[in-house]
């Protein structure tokens, strides 16, 4: 596996993004171009989040998605931002975006990757200004180039990931992505309107002592969660939840932790979606030495069947994860 880029700190994105392209010879830049396209978009979306509290941007926009969810006006603008940043950019021929039914087709036909997107990730704490997230993940297409995109471009298992990351708005913003060959989270500098590296080589803690769920499902979790949860409170681990998955990975990702979404009786196969929300988190857990499943299989290795699809989803610390699932496995 080729060494991690060993980029020193406050090195900017643009030239991190040049570096790595150069270790790979026959690189001709659009994956550089794609992940620069995401950067743009997030810079704008970031400006919006940060003056929602000022504008009219807040609240709901009186519509549904089709997972019954009441959109948010942000979950609208960033599905714009990233949509139309991805269309100008030329790279992306397709994208599945959690806020909308079909496939998006870019019109970019001769380009040669899809993703997929939540743009806005928590975006019930948009009103009560918390941190919320975009998560994305890139692929190359299986359709020829020249055509419009498949179902079968946009229903690939998460192995087949070239590349995943997320934002995190929040006291400040990073932009966290991996092209498989480790994690780095870089920090945004608003005044200089460009990220910088601040987090080389990114891993996760083998154990941890925080766990995150919201156990308001309690009484509906299998008993094998219950045992597990039971003996995160002997322990007095912490039990951190903060409602926005990128937040509760991110600070899991830094500490050692745990996060979990298990089926629950409103949502059966768990509320957290495979194509845009699991599988690209799941890509960066490996990515840093964690570990994501669904409780019994990598997450990674699930293969999708539709696009909105949902996966339970325990994702951190191995040794976290490893103990979970055999609790799963012992007591259930
Ligand atoms: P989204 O805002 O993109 O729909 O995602 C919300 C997700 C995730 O961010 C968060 O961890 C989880 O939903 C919270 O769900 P509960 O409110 O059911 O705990
Ligand atoms: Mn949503
Ligand atoms: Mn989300
Ligand atoms: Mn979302």
């Amino acid at each position: 596996m080729m060494d991690k880029l060993t980029a020193s700190v406050g090195t900017a994105l643009d030239r991190f993004i040049a570096k790595r392209q150069e270790q790979f010879p026959y690189a001709t830049g659009e994956l550089s171009q794609l992940l620069r396209d995401i950067a743009l978009a997030s810079k704008i979306i970031n400006r919006e989040i940060n003056r929602a509290g000022l504008s009219d941007l807040g609240g709901a926009a009186g519509t549904e998605n089709i997972q019954g969810e009441q959109q948010q006006k942000l979950d609208m603008i960033a599905d714009v931002r990233f949509t139309r940043a991805l269309i100008n950019g030329g790279e992306t021929c397709g994208i599945v975006s959690e806020e909308v039914d079909d496939i998006i087709d870019t019109g970019n036909h001769h380009a040669k990757y899809i993703v997929t997107i939540d743009p806005l990730d928590g975006s019930s704490n948009i009103d009560v200004n918390v941190l919320v997230g975009t998560i994305f993940s890139i692929y190359r297409r299986r359709s020829p180039i020249g055509r419009p995109p498949t179902m079968d471009d946009m229903l690939q298992q998460g192995t087949e990931q070239v590349a995943a990351g997320y934002v995190l708005y929040g006291s400040s913003t990073m932009l966290v992505y991996s092209t498989g060959y480790g994690v780095n989270g870089f920090t945004y500098e608003p005044s200089l309107g460009e990220y910088f590296l601040s987090h080389a080589n990114m891993q996760c803690k083998e154990n941890g002592s925080i766990f995150s769920i919201n156990e308001g499902g309690y009484n509906t979790f299998n008993e094998g969660l219950k045992e597990y949860i039971r003996r995160c409170k002997e322990r007095e681990y912490s039990g951190r939840y903060i409602g926005s998955l990128v937040g509760d990975f991110h600070r899991n990702l830094l500490k050692g932790g745990i996060y979990i979404y298990p089926a629950t009786s409103k949502y059966d196969t768990g509320k957290l979606r495979l194509l845009y929300e699991c599988n690209a988190l799941a890509f960066l857990a490996e990515q840093s030495g964690a570990m994501a499943t669904d409780g019994k299989q990598r997450i990674l290795e699930i293969k999708p069947t539709s696009l909105h699809q949902r996966s339970p989803f325990y994702v951190g610390s191995p040794k976290m994860v490893e103990e979970a699932m055999q609790c799963l496995e012992d007591y259930t």
